[in-house]
């Protein structure tokens, strides 16, 4: 691993505002990232960090992989940018034909965009103008979930359900929009291994919206089918079975967020897959470039993209697309990920790592505080009892630890650590990360 040459540097950290960061802390105790490679990152200060979070649920194969670097670096060097309206280059269209390769069956039209957000707003924008085009313009409203997480668009945090993300915009979220209940729920689940039992009837909640609104008002459903941000809730068995049938039997189009769970998370290219449940719209980003460069995509179902494009006589169908669509560089980037994914096997690694992991992050249930452990795919839930009322306090002392003394770079959303590697982890490095995440808890205490 090399060092950047701004590991030597000592910027300013005053001008930067931080994205979703306790600035004035931040800035009082900094945590600097200057190189990576594989499972680790190194830090300013030249330490070797274990990295528990695949970056931000997004470095799926590893740091700096090389193949996906040579292609950055090729397409670099021959096509800067290109413009993706009324114009195109090669790379755009061989990605998104490349995705049907491990999209669900039936998901074959793939919309470009820059970022998760933005796959999220494009999905939502999608839906109503595929049921204008159908002749159903008042099929206009949407249904999230509480606790849900779909980026930070206005789109996004009007579906979403973390209040922390809407209570400062509250006043100018999207109309018409409702929540189904989140599905967390500890005296029922607590401690399960894969989809917990109880609460499939959960998604019942939907009929109630129905009833209330009225199908025929209803565009679209949008739920993660594993929610990350909220601090790891998984999916009970037969929930989301219910949600898509509920959505087929009104006409109302079912969209998973997969900006997180797509490629490989869950042990199958898409959630989707792993569930056996299809929906008809697929939101992803991360993974897409084993996030080298940003990039987002909504993909969906052939006769969406049909019906909206084939409802224009002439012209642009949809009004709607952003300057770095299908960017050239993220194309590549994609194209070069998707490869190193299929050829290392990391489309469905997750699958075979998860009774390893499972197992080793279930041990940790006799750690002080521990009130929940949460496991699918290679993705882990350690829920922590809040510290006095003051929720996330006690979290983001264990996060400071494991980063500062444990040398591990873990995630906390509220007081769940949430733990999501590269697929690339090996069975060592997953009792290594257990062993620093166990360290981490017993010094907060
Ligand atoms: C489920 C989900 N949707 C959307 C987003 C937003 O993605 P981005 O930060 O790339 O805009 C995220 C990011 O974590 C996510 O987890």
């Amino acid at each position: 691993m090399t060092a950047s040459p701004l590991a030597t540097a000592t910027p300013s950290l005053d001008a930067l505002w931080m994205p979703f960061t306790a600035n004035k802390a931040y800035k009082a105790r900094p945590r600097l990232l200057v190189s990576a490679k594989d499972m680790h990152y190194r830090t300013d200060d030249g330490r070797t960090i274990l990295d528990g979070t695949a970056g931000l649920w997004c470095v799926n194969a590893g740091h700096c992989r090389q193949p996906i670097i040579d292609a950055m670096m090729q397409a670099a060097s021959t096509l800067d940018y290109a413009p993706s309206f009324q114009m195109g280059h090669p790379a755009m269209f061989a990605l998104a034909d490349a995705l049907r390769r491990v999209l669900p069956a039936g998901l074959d039209r793939v919309f470009l965009s820059g970022s998760g957000s933005e796959a999220v707003d494009s999905a939502l924008k999608i839906a109503l103008a595929y049921h204008q085009a159908r002749g159903e313009p008042e099929r206009c409203h949407f249904v999230g979930r509480q606790k849900g997480y779909h980026g930070v668009g206005f789109g996004g945090i009007s579906v979403g359900g973390l209040e922390n993300n809407r209570k400062a915009f509250a006043k100018q979220l999207l109309p018409h929009t409702h929540h189904l209940p989140h599905t967390h729920d500890l005296a029922h689940n607590a401690f399960s291994v894969g989809q917990p039992a109880w609460g499939a009837h959960l998604a019942d909640a939907l009929e109630e919206i129905i009833a209330a609104e009225g199908a025929a008002h209803i565009a679209a459903v949008i739920v993660e089918p594993v929610s990350g941000s909220a601090g790891v809730l998984i999916p009970p068995v037969g929930y989301l079975e219910r949600l898509r049938a509920l959505c087929t039997q009104h006409g109302i189009l079912l969209i998973f967020d997969e900006v997180i769970t797509g490629f490989g998370r869950v042990g199958a290219p898409f959630a989707a897959q792993h569930f056996g449940v299809t929906p008809d719209i697929i939101t992803t980003a991360k993974g897409l470039t084993n996030a080298a460069v940003p990039m987002g995509a909504t993909c969906v179902r052939g006769d969406i993209y049909d019906t909206v494009v084939n409802a224009s006589p002439r012209g642009i169908e949809l009004f709607h697309g952003y300057t770095y669509s299908g960017h050239p560089l993220a194309a590549a980037a994609g194209l070069a990920a998707l490869t190193l994914y299929e050829q290392e096997g990391l489309l469905t690694r997750a699958a075979t790592l998860a009774p390893v992991w499972s197992a080793a992050l279930h041990s940790l249930r006799d750690a002080p505080h521990v009130i929940d452990i949460r496991t699918i795919g290679l993705i882990g839930g350690i829920e922590l009892a809040v510290r006095d009322d003051t929720i996330g306090a006690r979290g983001f002392d264990v996060f400071t630890n494991a980063f500062h003394e444990q040398d591990a770079l873990i995630r906390v959303t509220g007081d769940t650590i949430a733990l999501s590697p590269p697929l690339i982890i090996s069975e060592a490095q997953i009792d290594e990360l257990v062993g620093k995440v166990r360290r981490a808890i017993e010094a907060v205490g």
